[in-house]
C-alpha cells in the first residue's frame, strides 16, 4: 500500500466481525462525539471465533487495508477474536496508523477484589490463543481464573435475539456450573456479549461484577490520536457510517441492526 496521508477530520475506521463491535463504538461516541467514524461488520465471514488464526487474520488484514483505502486515519479492531489473530501483523505492517485492539477486561476483574474467582467469557478461538493464555497467567496469582469458550453465543446477537427464550436455555446451560459453584466477577471477552449482559447477570446473580473492554479500548484510542496530532478539529457532532460484507438484503438488515444495537442502552 502506498504512503498514507492521516487526515485529523478523517474518519476512526472500527472493525468486527458482525455487529458486535457497537459495544465499542458506543463507547467510542460517548468519549469522542466530535469524530466521524466508519463501522464495518464482516458479518458474509462471521463468526470468527471458530475459523483458524490464519483466516481470521487474512481477513482482518483485508479489511483492515480496506479501511485505510477509504481514508481511516485510524483504527479500532471492535473484535477480540480478531486482535489476538491480527492486530500485531497489523501494526508492523501499518506502523504510521494509530491502530488499537480489544482484549477481555481480565484486569480490572482479577483487581478488584481480594481472592476473586473470574469467569472468562470468550469464543473458542480467543480461549485458545496464546495472547488470553498470557494474560491469564499474569494475574493467576490474584485469585482462580477459568476460562470458559461460549460457541454460538455471537449468532443469538447477530440475529438481534437478546433476550429470547432460545438464549435463555443456552446460557442457563452454558453457566449452569457457576450457579451451583459462584464467581464473582465475570469478563465478557468477546464484543457481541455486553449486548446479553443483562440475561448473563440474571442467571449469575446480581452481586456478581461483569467488566468488558470497550471503555478502555476507547480510552485508548483516544490517548493514541491525541499523541499522533489526529484528534478532530470539529466543533459540531460527528457522524457514522456502517458497512457490512453482506450484499442486498441482507446487508440493509444488518446495517439496520448496527443501528438499533447503536441506540440500544
Ligand atoms: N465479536 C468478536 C469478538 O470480540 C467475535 C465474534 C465471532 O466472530 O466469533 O471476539
Amino acid at each position: 500500500m502506498e504512503q498514507i496521508q492521516l487526515k485529523k477530520n478523517a474518519p476512526i475506521g472500527v472493525f468486527d466481525s458482525g455487529v458486535g463491535g457497537i459495544s465499542v463504538l458506543k463507547e467510542l461516541i460517548k468519549i469522542m462525539p466530535r469524530e466521524n467514524y466508519i463501522y464495518y461488520g464482516d458479518s458474509l465471514h462471521a463468526p470468527y471465533g471458530t475459523k483458524t488464526l490464519e483466516q481470521v487474520r487474512s481477513l482482518t488484514r483485508a479489511h483492515a487495508e480496506e479501511l485505510f483505502q477509504r481514508g481511516a486515519k485510524g483504527l479500532v479492531v471492535a473484535c477480540n477474536t480478531a486482535t489476538s489473530a491480527a492486530v500485531r501483523v497489523l501494526r508492523e505492517e501499518f506502523p504510521q496508523i494509530p491502530i488499537v485492539g480489544i482484549e477481555p477486561a481480565v484486569k480490572p476483574a482479577a483487581t478488584c477484589m481480594e481472592n476473586p474467582r473470574v469467569l472468562v467469557m470468550a469464543t473458542p478461538m480467543t480461549i485458545r490463543e496464546e495472547k488470553l493464555k498470557q494474560l491469564i497467567a499474569k494475574y493467576s496469582d490474584r485469585g482462580e481464573i477459568i476460562p470458559l469458550p461460549c460457541p454460538g453465543l455471537m449468532d443469538f446477537v447477530e440475529r438481534g435475539d437478546l433476550e429470547g427464550e432460545d438464549l435463555r436455555r443456552y446460557l442457563t446451560e452454558l453457566l449452569y456450573e457457576y450457579t451451583i459453584h459462584p464467581v464473582n466477577s465475570v469478563v465478557l471477552g468477546c464484543t457481541h456479549y455486553p449486548f446479553v449482559k443483562d440475561m448473563v447477570q440474571e442467571i449469575l446473580g446480581s452481586e456478581v461484577a461483569i467488566f468488558d473492554g470497550g471503555e478502555g479500548t476507547a480510552r485508548e484510542m483516544r490517548r493514541r490520536l491525541e499523541e499522533a496530532g489526529l484528534l478532530t478539529d470539529a466543533e459540531t457532532e460527528g457522524t457514522v457510517v456502517f458497512d457490512n460484507s453482506l450484499s442486498g438484503e441482507a446487508k440493509e438488515q444488518k446495517i439496520a441492526l448496527c443501528r438499533k444495537l447503536l441506540e440500544k442502552k
